[in-house]
């Protein structure tokens, strides 16, 4: 199984490509479904979760064509990939393919608004929380559907004729939630509005695309989604926006190993909060024409307290990264986690590297070292394991980190990345 080495100490200079978004890149793929046209994504990120739900399209019956022809973007190869599903060949999401990545549930909305049936297993456990699936079962009983459970699966069936709009408030804010019920609703008979829908910025971009292959969607980005159904879609082709977690992700690295690195081909715009936060912490950062600035000279890194929260608050995904800046601030800071239960299992990892972290029910103390010290550590989730090579990026010494299958799932060549600018970063295969 493959490890990543680092050997901290170095900044990092020159320029990372940012890749498309991993999280509206798999939603997208999912929307392929609802129309018998070819929907062309362009900026796909190559990831093993992209590989996996291209698998799992297949099942459905998509015909799934990669350009053979990359696309050059920097120093980055963005793909452009074509999905056509003129029959919904099978629609039974079986567990093997499920329980491998929890955005394949999402199929559920495309495949009952479609052929009117999904039979799609339950995601099952997951490493950071219980992750329940309440609200997809409420936002689709709401459109009409059937749901029962049953060995483990969901079978859902829409009234004949077809779901039915509706209007349905979420008790709470789940970005796949409001994806799926987004996606059923364009096929419905009638009004749909969303209440309390998720804002992220890869819900606008499912809307934008939805709305180029003919869906009526209006609202997306605020927290009431409002779509009139059609009775088909067709094809369209569409960008996937840049991923604002690898961008948040490589800004905090930059703020913790000083340098000057432009993110090319982002947008500050998506991550507002988290680019806030990384300035409070010392970093200098501004906008260029391409993307972002990222700056740390001289001065060291300042404790500040985070709260994680839906968007446009400070984003879950990027709780363990900077928690891994914070090890190595001038003070005391503290980082709160509102969104998912257990997601603290880097605490330990960076503890073996010689941070020091106390927790206390949803928050952690960080109480600021002058040194970290290289290590084998253990990835144990995404965005985890990353947080693990930014504190890598400045120990003594090496850092070596297994399970690296889990940085694969979400982040596109990164070593090849960092090694650009400096770093020393190697895959090791055993
Ligand atoms: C998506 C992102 C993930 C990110 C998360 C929160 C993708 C592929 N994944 O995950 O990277 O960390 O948003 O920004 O886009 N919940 C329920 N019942 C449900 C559904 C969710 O209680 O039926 C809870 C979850 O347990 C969690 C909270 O709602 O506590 C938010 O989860 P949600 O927004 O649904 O996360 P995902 O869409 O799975």
């Amino acid at each position: 199984m493959d490890r990543i080495r680092i050997t901290g100490g170095n900044e990092l200079h020159g320029i990372i490509p940012i890749s498309g978004a991993k999280n509206a890149a798999l939603p997208l793929m999912i929307a392929s479904l609802l129309t018998d046209d070819t929907l062309t994504l362009e900026n796909v990120p190559h990831l093993a979760d992209v590989e996996q739900l291209i698998r799992i399209l297949g099942n459905h019956g998509a015909d799934i064509s990669v350009n053979g022809r990359r696309e050059r973007q920097g120093e980055s190869y963005a793909r452009t990939i074509h999905f056509t599903c003129r029959n919904i060949v099978d629609t039974t999401a079986p567990y093997e393919l499920v329980s491998k990545m929890r955005a394949s549930f999402w199929v559920i909305g495309p495949l009952l608004a479609r052929e009117g049936k999904a039979r799609v297993s339950l995601p099952g456990g997951c490493a950071i929380g219980t992750r329940p699936v309440d609200l997809f079962i409420e936002g689709l009983a709401a459109l009409g559907a059937n749901i029962e459970i049953d060995s483990g699966y969901i079978n859902a069936t829409a009234p004949t004729g077809g779901l039915i709009g509706a209007r349905y408030v979420f008790p709470k804010v789940s970005v796949g939630a409001t994806h799926v019920m987004m996606m059923a609703a364009t096929l419905a008979n009638g009004t749909t509005t969303i209440g309390n829908a998720a804002r992220e910025p890869e819900v606008v971009d499912l809307a934008n695309c939805l709305n180029a292959m003919g869906a009526k969607i209006t609202g997306a980005g605020t927290s009431t989604i409002t779509i009139e159904g059609v009775t088909s879609l067709s094809g369209a082709r569409h960008r996937v926006l840049p991923d604002r977690i690898e961008t948040g992700t490589y800004a905090m690295a930059v703020a913790m190993t000083g340098g000057d690195v432009i993110l090319e081909g982002t947008d500050a715009s998506l991550l507002d909060t988290a680019l806030e936060a990384i300035r409070r912490a010392g970093a200098e950062i501004t906008p260029t024409e391409t993307g972002i600035r990222v700056y740390r000279n001289g001065g060291g890194i300042k404790p500040v307290d985070v709260v994680t929260d839906p968007f446009p608050g400070f984003p879950t995904d990027l709780q363990a990264q900077f928690m891994g800046l914070m090890t190595r601030s001038s003070g005391v800071s503290h980082i709160t986690e509102t969104i998912f239960e257990n997601r603290f299992m880097h605490v330990q990892e960076l503890a073996r590297l010689g941070a020091r972290i106390t927790l206390s029910g949803q928050t952690a103390k960080i109480e600021g070292v002058p040194r970290l010290k290289g290590a084998p550590v253990m990835a144990t989730d995404l965005r985890a394991s990353v947080s693990l090579v930014i504190a890598g990026l400045v120990a003594e010494g090496d850092t070596m980190v297994s399970r690296v299958y889990h940085l694969d799932r979400g982040f596109e060549r990164l070593e090849e990345k960092l090694t650009r600018c400096g770093a020393i970063v190697e895959r090791v295969t055993d």
